[in-house]
């Protein structure tokens, strides 16, 4: 049996619990929530499509409860708030580092043996906090947003493209933030064939471009930050662990000398797996990427230096 707790039952959360629920890639899923009644209603809510969408994960909702976690094998960590237009994501550091915090200690206090997936923004800054706070070996720890930048990256491509998003390699490296990600533009490939040569480089430096403020350009679009795609990418990367199936994803990883950084949390290609992150691939880099890359930790750490620790 696998079980899978999502704190924050919002936008992301939610979804996040939906998807795994209706790709029945965990048995149970547990939504735990501050606000009365909210995650009840939304488990309830989807339970109630089980019989028409043929779905055999039991979801549940809790306020408050963390006993209802107890033994989760992944515990997804959406809690927190999100940005508004205009705002960065950086700008949540504040209120969000004391949620991410109390969450962390009261899953871990019933789940000791769980893999953290952060989600809550600055997400890296949030990775890098779980494992100043837990000190859980490395490898149980693991921020999303490299799979969902990477998502965007390739729907951006398909469109320059005007080909099917399914047949798109792209991946983004680097910090989730607007300035921080680095859409690796030099591996970006429509079946195998290097979309450089598919494209003019101006093209592509607008797909690279258009990717970097992908979430914000939703943020004014819906007056918060995106749900369906963030959900989505979340599930992938629970998906992976849980299945064991050794997916390269870009996700936020402590960095011990990996591409030249440490004491840092960044998005670099991962292999996940039964036990998280499994191994830190380290692609070649050519002289602009490594620069691109050094800049990016050099904002993350700068965020980093705002925690309260
Ligand atoms: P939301 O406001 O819809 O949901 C957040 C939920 O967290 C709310 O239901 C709230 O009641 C709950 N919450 C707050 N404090 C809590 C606590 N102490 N314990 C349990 N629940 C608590 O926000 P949304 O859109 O779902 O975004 C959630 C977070 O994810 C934000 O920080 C956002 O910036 C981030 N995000 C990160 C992405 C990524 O790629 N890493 C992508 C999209 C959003
Ligand atoms: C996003 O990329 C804001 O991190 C959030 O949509």
């Amino acid at each position: 049996m696998s079980k899978v707790t999502v704190v924050g039952a919002g936008n992301v959360g939610a979804t996040a619990a939906n998807v795994i629920a209706l790709r029945e890639i965990a048995d149970e899923v547990v939504m735990i929530d501050i606000k009365e009644g909210v995650s009840e209603g939304k488990a309830m809510d989807m339970m109630q499509t089980a019989n028409l969408l043929d779905m055999n994960t039991r979801i549940c909702g809790v306020t408050n409860n963390y006993e209802a976690t107890a033994g989760s094998d992944v515990v997804v960590i959406t809690s927190g708030i999100p940005r508004k237009p205009g705002m960065t994501r950086e700008e949540l550091i504040g209120v969000n580092a004391g949620i991410v915090k109390q969450v962390t200690e009261s899953v871990l206090a019933h789940s000791p043996n769980a893999i953290i997936v952060c989600v809550s923004n600055p997400m890296d800054t949030m990775t890098y906090l779980i494992h100043k706070i837990s000190g859980l070996p490395k490898n149980r720890i693991i921020g999303m947003g490299g799979a969902l930048d990477s998502s965007r990256f390739k729907y951006y491509l398909s469109k320059a493209l005007d080909a099917n998003p399914n047949e798109i390699e792209g991946f983004v490296i680097g910090g989730h933030g607007d300035t921080t990600m680095i859409p690796m533009k030099r591996y970006a490939a429509y079946r195998g064939i290097p979309a450089s040569t598919l494209l003019p480089a101006e093209t592509l430096d607008k797909v690279a471009a258009d990717t970097m403020v992908g979430g914000a350009t939703l943020t004014k679009l819906l007056g918060t930050s995106a749900w369906y795609a963030p959900g989505a990418a979340t599930a992938e990367v629970v998906e992976a662990i849980l299945h064991d199936q050794k997916c390269m994803i870009p996700c936020s990883a402590l960095l011990e000398g990996e591409y030249g950084e440490k004491d840092l949390c960044i998005g670099v290609p991962c292999i996940l797996g039964k036990n998280g992150i499994e191994k830190i691939v380290e692609i070649d880099l050519n002289e602009e990427e490594k620069a691109l890359f050094a800049k990016s930790a050099e904002a993350v750490h700068k965020t980093n230096a705002a925690l309260p620790l």
